[in-house]
């Protein structure tokens, strides 16, 4: 009789407490949405020629790096993958925004490579399955990569943009922008979205990053930001809906018209391109050659030192920083140019004004980064970090466990309001109030299960059964959530 009474007390103090973790858990991290924008080729310091005002709001109400590092090589689908992985570009393996094929001598350009699944898909994941495959709603719209099957996965909700898109188009953008924000996060409650745009890039190679030209687009971009805030606030996502904004790398002018003296491979003394197998030339001021068998240090010799403005470098033995010379896809031979040129095969055939690719040292490869939301604090500037952190910093925001990456929280943490949660930043000097409630909870309720199966133990066999099955599920449940 007395047994039975403890069996039924226990039974009331562990039932709410069986429902508890999961409100706990909701409580102790609240999830709230991430929006990634990439604006192709925002230099860091292009709001400084320009009126930003809705930069400028953005950055009162949120978080401004004076500028960030991207990876090198500095270009597009390297780096944009680099923030999706959080790994360097030697590790994930998207060395360049061309395929090839050495043998075959074929090669894609960045639309075409964008469906070539074996490139994109070389063992790092992008943060789109991680969290999809952890249970979240995941977006992507024209961002590089997002056209790629990964592990037999793909991106549930995506937009691949057509072959001849036009990038720059300001209506278009805002339709874009509808969709990610009114169908994708608010009628369909998506958790993250990666969302990119073709310019500033654009317009910067055609006119130069100084061009007015370019200041035109920047206002562009700013008024795409003023409505992008507009319509999160419209649907009432404010509060809940986290925006980062940055890009992949900047733009430097490119000098020509007789200033200079080109670097125009065919012309130096001892280089031969019959002494080449496969080469990636004429794209900006990098390059990469496979010189054929027994050629190497014929063709290194007569490139090293040839031209002043041109690094040359067996690929083992390119610089520590750039993290550009472990992947099997790099070639024997790793070519760039000093800011201002570019690397020509025959003859000098490209034409831009404004160009990217460079050491990502040099102050015009660095990209802007800003971040507003319910986990960033307001209007603060940090001291500038690398790329290749920014993964560590969303998977923490959107409370994913990320893979193996060359980031750390570290790096950002500093820009986000503490808020006690799970993960890197988890320290036990800092466990709050609620965790140690919740450790107590927890404790009470095995202490109850323990007194409860012993108790009812001496009721009866099918009784005890009984209770032990549905208190020792509760118990498992306790064990599963993470404090
Ligand atoms: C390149 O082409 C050759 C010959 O067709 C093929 O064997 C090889 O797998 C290809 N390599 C890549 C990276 O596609
Ligand atoms: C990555 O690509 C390299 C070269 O194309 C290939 O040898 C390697 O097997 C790939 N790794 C994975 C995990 O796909
Ligand atoms: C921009 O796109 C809209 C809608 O697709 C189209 O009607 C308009 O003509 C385009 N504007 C330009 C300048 O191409
Ligand atoms: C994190 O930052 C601290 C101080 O800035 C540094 O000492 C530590 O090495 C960093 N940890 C990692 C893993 O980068
Ligand atoms: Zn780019």
């Amino acid at each position: 009789m007395m047994s039975l009474c403890f069996a039924v007390c226990a039974f009331l103090i562990l039932a709410p407490c069986t429902a508890a973790p999961r409100d706990a858990a909701g409580g102790a991290f609240i999830r709230n949405k991430l929006l990634l924008i990439s604006f192709d080729g925002f230099r860091w310091d292009y709001d400084r020629d320009v009126d930003t005002p809705n930069l400028d709001k953005m950055a009162q109400e949120g978080v401004k790096a004076r500028y960030v590092t991207p990876a090198f090589l500095t270009i597009t689908s390297p780096t944009h993958f680099t923030l999706l992985t959080g790994r360097y570009i030697e590790n994930h393996g998207v060395i360049h925004n061309m395929w090839f094929n050495t043998s075959t001598q074929e090669k894609k350009q960045y639309y075409s490579t964008q469906f070539v699944d074996s490139y994109w898909d070389n063992g790092s994941l992008p943060i789109w399955i991680t969290a999809q495959r952890q249970g979240l709603k995941v977006g992507s719209l024209h961002f590089p990569g997002t056209a790629a099957t990964y592990r037999g996965e793909t991106v549930k909700v995506k937009e691949v943009e057509p072959q001849f898109y036009d990038y720059s188009n300001e209506t278009d953008w805002r339709w874009n922008i509808d969709k990610v924000i009114g169908e994708w996060f608010h009628d369909q409650d998506l958790d993250f979205v990666s969302l990119y745009f073709g310019e500033p890039d654009k317009t910067g190679h055609k006119y130069g990053p100084d061009s007015p030209e370019r200041q035109k687009m920047v206002q562009q971009v700013d008024r795409t930001v003023g409505y992008m805030r507009e319509r999160i606030h419209h649907f009432g996502l404010s509060d809940q809906l986290n925006m980062i904004i940055t890009a992949d790398h900047g733009m430097t002018t490119v000098l020509r018209g007789g200033l200079v003296e080109e670097i125009i491979l065919s012309k130096i003394p001892g280089f031969n391109f019959k002494d080449i197998t496969f080469h990636l030339v004429d794209y900006g001021p990098s390059g990469m050659l496979l010189p054929k068998e027994g050629q190497l240090e014929k063709v290194y010799q007569a490139l090293k030192g040839a031209h002043p403005h041109l690094h040359v470098y067996k690929k083992e033995e390119m610089p520590a920083h750039l993290h550009y010379s472990r992947h099997p896809r790099l070639l024997p031979i790793i070519l760039f140019a000093d800011p201002g040129y570019v690397i020509n095969g025959f003859l000098p055939l490209q034409f831009h004004k404004g160009e990217h690719g460079f050491d990502n040292q040099v102050m015009d490869m660095k990209p802007f980064f800003r971040a507003v939301g319910p986990d960033f604090r307001k209007d603060l500037e940090v001291e500038p970090f690398e790329t290749v952190h920014v993964y560590a910093l969303m998977c923490h925001i959107l409370g994913i466990k990320p893979e193996v990456h060359d980031g750390h929280l570290n790096s950002t943490k500093n820009m986000l309001i503490s808020k006690e949660s799970t993960g890197e930043t988890n320290n036990p000097q800092k466990m709050s109030l609620y965790q140690v409630v919740i450790g107590l909870t927890t404790l009470t309720a095995f202490l109850a299960l323990v007194f409860a199966v012993t108790a009812t133990y001496h009721v009866s066999k099918r009784k005890a059964s009984r209770s032990y099955k549905s208190k020792h599920a509760a118990v498992e449940d306790h064990r599963d959530t993470r404090f």
